[in-house]
């Protein structure tokens, strides 16, 4: 395999997966938000117009800070949208294709059914509608751009659900966990490897190929929060769960109202590529073991 990847990201979960992850052939360019801040449209695009020889570009940073993003909505926007927009129109002056990230928060949640990739977004807070806005931006100005939905990322990196229910589980006598919010877990490794196992794939495919446009890429399986607590705990508590309560949405309230159903399709996956990723619990599984090596090494 042979891939140049230049990639904006280097510390969050999606980006340290794509570098752990990289094999023999594979070269990562990483950008640190102290190499290239994405609020700066300007370093954006140079860093596109300037990168030497690659076969892609990977949006991996994104403002990720869901309730913030209500308080913050110039920042949300400026690197959820403008940021992206500016690589579009870089990677689309050099011929060059554009792999970037958005969310199940571009939908309402008011559907009964999961979303498919034709579904009308409706986002409810600044956060969905800041990777709405980027979303349409990339696919507008680069007419070889894949934006890929994912959910519900976990990882041994950085802060999600995963490493909260864990932190929690220690603290709190009794954990009460949202159980009317669903969605497709996702590992951030698994997303990880479907990008770099369709890397040169994508490097060549032509305008106008069916590989562009919107993807929901997300593990097999839905569940609730609570649902993914009790996996979580019976693989790392199995004799001794932390007491668990469920409760709705409503009993913790947040700046960013949050939707109900949040479940992806990936029927266009499979369509165009051929391949489901695996079951969120088998994900989870591996992800706990490879914090529970880290923590050995510690
Ligand atoms: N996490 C989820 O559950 C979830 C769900 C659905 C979709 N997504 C999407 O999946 C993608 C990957 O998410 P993730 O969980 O890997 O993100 P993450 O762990 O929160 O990491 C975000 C990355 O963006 C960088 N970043 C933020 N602001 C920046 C700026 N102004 N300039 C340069 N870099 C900046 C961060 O750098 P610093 O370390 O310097 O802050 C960090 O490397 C994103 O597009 C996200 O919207 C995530």
């Amino acid at each position: 395999m042979s891939l140049r990847i230049l990639q904006f990201g280097a510390t969050g979960q999606l980006a340290r997966e794509m570098l752990d992850r990289a094999g023999p052939g594979v070269t990562i360019t990483a950008l640190s938000r102290a190499e290239v801040d994405l609020t700066d449209a300007g370093a954006v695009a140079r860093a596109v117009a300037e990168a030497g020889d690659i076969d892609l570009v990977l949006n991996a940073a994104a403002y990720t800070a869901v309730d913030k993003a209500e308080s913050e909505p110039d920042l949300a926007y400026a690197v959820n949208a403008w940021a992206p927009a500016a690589m579009a129109r870089a990677c689309q002056a050099r011929g060059l294709p554009l792999l970037h990230v958005s969310t199940d928060m571009v939908f309402s949640g008011d559907k009964a059914a999961p979303y498919v990739e034709t579904d009308a977004p409706a986002p409810l807070h600044v956060y969905g509608a800041s990777k709405l806005a980027g979303e349409q931006a990339v696919l507008g100005a680069c007419d070889r751009a894949l934006v890929m939905r994912v959910s519900w990322l976990f990882s041994a990196y950085g802060q999600n659900f995963l490493q909260m229910m864990l932190r929690l589980g220690e603290t709190q006598p009794v954990l009460k966990v949202v159980a009317d919010q669903r969605a497709r877990p996702t590992a951030s490794g698994d997303l990880a490897a479907f990008i770099l196992s369709q890397g040169e794939r994508l490097a060549k495919a032509p305008a106008g190929a069916p590989e562009w446009g919107l993807l929901h890429v997300v593990n097999e399986g839905a569940a609730s929060r609570y649902d993914m607590a009790q996996a979580i705990f019976a693989l790392t508590r199995p004799g001794d769960p932390p007491a668990m309560e469920p409760v709705p949405t409503t009993a913790f309230p947040t700046p960013a109202r949050r939707a109900l159903n949040g479940e992806l399709d990936s029927g266009r996956m499979q369509a165009v590529f051929s391949l489901q990723l695996r079951p969120w619990q088998e994900a989870l599984e591996d992800v706990v073991a490879q914090l529970s090596a880290q923590k050995e090494t510690a």
